[in-house]
């Protein structure tokens, strides 16, 4: 037996923020020390919203080079564009064709950004959670790592491949896929809205004061700190329902500064918000400056760059097409010679 496989990825759409990252990417890269990890910017999921061609390729080398900043080490990880492995939209049409139309319909970000797109939502949108059951299915992923909001696509990745392929294509001794488990860490696992404590930090919200993103420049970080929002109430403190900023803020500081929340919470207890905001900008900034640095080194010379992501792309590809020759295999397809 190997180590535990774990498969994530994050779509190449707008900048990424304080929440993907403390909320996932951070995660990803502890796991490369205890399991053998495969990470994709899912440019395939991109294009299921409305998307302007002229940046899709800068979008996702961007998010590309932020996995790298952020720590993850090639050396230990296979780190690849989605796309570029053409077992994901295949896998995901022989998923669909077994995949119940109910199932996609009841799915709540579907639902939700259905709403947003209004009569310009693309049978994309809908597919969107089969392709993501592709990427890891590929992969005989045991662990997804993800924030919260996607466990519902981890539950039906679940049910496509448990009912939908092995009680129908396999058999007990047989399993053709592997079921895998979502794993979602507690903290940092939502990082909310600095404009509404009760929110979370996205991309899709227009204001962009709402989030900070990773390449955000230091006054821009002091500035939105500066204006988010706080309550009248002096001193800062954990989990008091009434206090959602409070909470959020606190979160963050706990984890940037490294202190943890024990210590935290206990320096910024009686603290006035005129103290406590620039502790956390300072924090936030020195957090960031290196992740920044090793994103400005890598975009500025793209031989590092392209090589990892070709050598992502081979180490993914031959995961990938056994695992498409064993479903195309047990659904009765010809074999290719
Ligand atoms: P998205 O920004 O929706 O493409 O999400 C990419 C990854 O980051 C997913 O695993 C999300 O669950 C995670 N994520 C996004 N926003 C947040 C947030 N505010 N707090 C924690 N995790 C988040
Ligand atoms: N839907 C995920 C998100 O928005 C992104 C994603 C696509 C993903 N394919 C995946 C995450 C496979 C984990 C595994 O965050």
């Amino acid at each position: 037996m190997g180590r535990p496989r774990v498969l994530s990825g994050v779509q190449p759409t707008g900048a990424l923020h304080l929440g993907n990252w403390l909320g996932a990417i951070r995660n990803w890269v502890d796991l490369q020390d205890s399991h053998d990890t495969f990470f994709c910017v899912v440019d395939l999921h991109a294009i299921t919203a409305p998307h302007d061609p002229a940046r899709l390729t800068d979008d996702t080398l961007n998010t590309a080079a932020l996995y790298l900043a952020c720590g993850m080490d090639p050396e230990r990880s296979s780190i690849f564009i989605q796309s570029q492995v053409a077992a994901h939209s295949e896998l995901c049409w022989l998923l669909n064709c077994v995949t119940p139309l109910n199932w996609l319909e009841r799915m709540i970000q579907f639902k939700e950004k259905a709403v947003k797109q209004g009569d310009n939502v693309s049978v994309g949108l809908l597919d969107y959670p089969v392709l993501m059951a592709a990427d890891i299915l590929l992969y005989d992923a045991d662990l997804v790592p993800v924030g919260e909001d996607q466990k519902q696509h981890l539950e039906l990745a679940r049910d496509i491949a448990q009912q939908r392929i092995n009680a129908r294509f396999g058999n007990e001794n047989h399993p053709v896929l592997m079921v895998p488990k979502p794993l979602i860490l507690k903290e940092g696992a939502r990082v909310m809205s600095l404009t509404d404590g009760r929110s979370k930090m996205s991309k899709s919200d227009l204001n962009e004061g709402s989030r900070i993103n990773l390449l955000d420049p230091p006054e821009l970080i002091t500035k939105k700190i500066k204006r988010a929002k706080t309550d009248p109430e002096r001193g800062l403190e954990f989990a008091n329902p009434d206090r959602p900023e409070t909470d959020n803020l606190l979160g963050l500081y706990a984890i940037l500064s490294g202190k943890g929340r024990d210590a935290a919470a206990q320096e910024c207890a009686d603290m006035g918000w005129g103290q406590f905001k620039p502790l956390l900008a300072d924090a936030t900034v020195a957090a960031l400056e290196p992740i920044q640095a090793r994103h400005r080194e890598l975009m500025a010379d793209r031989t590092e760059l392209d090589r990892v992501l070709d050598n992502g792309r081979d180490q993914a590809e031959s995961v990938a097409n056994e695992t498409l020759e064993r479903v195309r295999s047990a659904m009765g397809f010809a074999k290719r010679r």
